[in-house]
């Protein structure tokens, strides 16, 4: 008996040693541990022995026993320890790594020129108006003094909406101009008025360095009791020094526009070539940034504006000049091209 228990025990403790898994332990355990192990069936026997060889062979194969357990339960806690080292191993943070770059975005030097002006004017008492990108004729020409007919409509190449109204006409078109909003503006609003609209304008033409069919522009608007020429001066006066800063030389020139009288431009020295002439300013040294003029009266009259009592100007600025002049950029068509490489540098 007690060399079958030592055949056993050797047997048994030899294969544990070589286990190096749960499921392979749990083998182990029902071999040598179970009802049907060698064990089990050499207690099940001791019965047939006289009491004197019972009791010492019952001792060794109880000792057996205990010594099978011990090893199982060592051995659980040495699977459950390699386990869990295997386990931090593998989800270690090493810090010594670089970190992962984190790109931030960052805003369209357009957008970003856009909310400077209108923060300029704003700090001026003018509240900001958005109006639709798709605008009646109505809107864009004819509550502007551009009646059907009128040669000024020639030199907005406008891109129509494909909608024929009753009448036959085509009524509705993408706008050429933020001077639009000011027609609705005009309409809607009671005098006082000092606002500044904003937005995307829209010209069917061809694309070269000075030229883009979708662009930006941002008009202006004041009517109240006594406005005069010298508030207009002095309001685009005071936007060109917080913008361009006090030294940039400003000019102003009478120009014709439908829906002022007087018009005048005003323009900006060249900073590209500092006023030697170059693509950007078309060789004059000067950049017309805006038109302007006092409001005429037949567009105050439509708005339901009494010009005989309110003094009213306008202007109208192209967006898209005034990063390029500040940061020398001779070609318009680079902020749209999506180049990070570009845009990144605002
Ligand atoms: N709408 C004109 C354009 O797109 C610019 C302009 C000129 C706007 C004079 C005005 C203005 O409000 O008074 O060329």
């Amino acid at each position: 008996m007690q060399q079958k228990l030592d055949e056993i025990r050797s047997e048994a403790l030899n294969q544990l040693k070589g286990i190096d898994n749960s499921r392979d332990l749990e083998s182990w355990r029902v071999k040598y541990l179970g009802k049907k192990s060698p064990l089990t069936s050499a207690l099940r026997s001791l019965s047939a022995l006289s009491i004197e060889e019972r009791k010492s062979a019952g001792a060794g194969a109880n000792r057996l026993k205990t010594l099978l357990e011990e090893g199982l339960k060592q051995k659980e806690q040495e699977l459950q320890q390699k386990r869990l080292a295997a386990e931090s191993a593998s989800e270690a943070i090493d810090i010594t790594l670089p970190g992962r770059p984190y790109p931030a975005g960052r805003t369209h030097p357009i957008t970003q020129t856009l909310e400077e002006i209108c923060d300029i004017f704003y700090s001026m008492g003018f509240q900001i108006k958005p109006g639709p990108d798709v605008e009646w004729d109505y809107y864009n020409f004819e509550a502007l003094n551009i009646p059907a007919e009128h040669p000024a409509r020639d030199t907005m190449s406008s891109s129509w909406i494909d909608f024929t109204a009753a009448d036959g006409t085509r009524p509705m078109l993408l706008r050429t101009h933020t001077t639009s909003v000011t027609a609705h503006t005009a309409k809607e609003m009671e005098p006082p008025i000092r606002v500044i609209e904003p937005g995307r304008v829209y010209r069917y033409e061809a694309t070269d360095a000075t030229h883009i069919p979708m662009f930006y522009q941002v008009d202006g608007f004041a009517v109240d009791v006594g406005i005069t020429m010298a508030d207009l001066k002095g309001t685009l006066y005071e936007f060109a020094r917080r913008f361009f800063g006090k030294d940039r030389k400003v000019r102003f020139r009478v120009d014709f526009f439908p829906f002022v009288e007087p018009g005048v431009e005003m323009a900006i020295e060249c900073l590209a070539c500092a006023g030697a002439g170059c693509r950007l300013c078309s060789n004059s040294g000067w950049i017309e940034i805006l038109g302007a003029g006092m409001t005429h009266p037949r567009v105050l009259e439509l708005g339901g504006i009494d010009p005989e009592k309110y003094g009213s100007f306008a202007f109208g600025i192209g967006i898209e000049r005034l990063p390029m002049l500040r940061y020398g950029i001779d070609d318009i068509r680079q902020f749209y091209a999506n180049d990070l490489r570009f845009l990144r540098q605002f």
